[in-house]
């Protein structure tokens, strides 16, 4: 497994694989790796002749009162993960590697954007898409890998590519989750022993939904507030947002429909989770 910071080292590799006529499989990542990461390695390598994992913790996607200087980081422990999975590449750069001084030109999807987690962080998405934009330039993959649990992400890569003719498959993969529930996050390192009994209160809300669902609910109203419930009985957890929304338009929806998205967002102390689940009866 090679380990590279510069674009160069990136496009010469890429360029070899190509003229062998090798499938690249891409997992982009901000590192701090976990079993939810490692999944999406398994499909690349499953479904491609090579694996490239970049390893970037993407400063113009948070914004100035998030967490970019804390974000775990353990560069060591995800090459060894990485090697584990059989991956052939990791393309961990710096920040200037990948934002030059000048650097002015940003890829910004609408409409999709405007819901969820991009109504509560203006300007994430537009980091997003660029340096997902740019990894994509960089690394010239057949496919790219995302996880469901960033379901908002997921859908506005697949808006961008499909906007911009850009040929690269987007392949969204399965929730991993803790044994409890949790949804896999590297932002789960956050939490305190408290916290972390605390936060398993997203499953559980949304277990109740499965459940009401099960039994013929349909009302959004009565669904959510019986999720707020489940939330707001744990004090340390802080609602940010439970909402459902139609898949393709992220538009709010007052009933359940054929692929309607339920995402939730909650404070658990000062470390913002989100989850989700999707209502696909058929
Ligand atoms: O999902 C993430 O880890 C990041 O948003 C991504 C896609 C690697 C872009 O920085």
């Amino acid at each position: 497994m090679k380990v590279v910071t510069s674009i160069d080292q990136v496009r010469q590799q890429v360029k070899a694989w190509r003229q062998s006529g090798a499938s690249i499989g891409l997992v982009p990542t901000m590192g701090f790796l976990h079993e939810g990461h490692q999944s999406l390695m398994a499909a690349a390598k499953e479904q491609n002749q090579k694996v490239i994992v970049t390893i970037f913790v993407n400063p113009i996607q948070f914004a100035p009162n998030e967490d970019l200087a804390s974000y775990p980081r353990d560069l060591e422990r995800d090459k060894i993960a990485c090697q584990q999975m059989g991956v052939d590449l990791i393309f961990c750069p710096t920040a200037s590697e990948m934002y030059e001084a000048h650097f002015n030109s940003y890829v910004d999807v609408n409409g999709l954007t405007e819901a969820l987690c991009g109504k509560k962080r203006p300007g994430h998405f537009k980091g997003v898409c660029t340096v997902v934009t740019k990894l994509f330039n960089i690394t010239q993959p057949d496919r790219a890998y995302f996880g469901q649990k960033d379901a908002q992400q997921l859908a506005v890569i697949k808006r961008m590519v499909c906007d911009l003719n850009v040929d690269i498959e987007i392949i969204g993969c399965p929730i991993v989750r803790e044994a409890d529930g949790l949804a896999k996050s590297s932002r789960n390192s956050y939490l305190s022993a408290t916290e972390r009994e605390a936060a398993t209160c997203l499953y559980r809300a949304i277990q109740c939904a499965g459940e009401m669902i099960a039994q013929g609910e349909r009302s959004v109203d009565v669904i959510a507030g019986a999720m707020q419930a489940i939330i707001n009985a744990e004090p340390l957890a802080k609602i940010d947002y439970i909402e459902f929304v139609d898949m393709a338009s992220f538009n709010a929806i007052d009933s359940l429909k054929q692929d309607s998205l339920c995402a939730l967002a909650v404070y658990i102390g000062k470390t913002r989770l989100i989850d989700n689940f999707i209502y696909q009866p058929s």
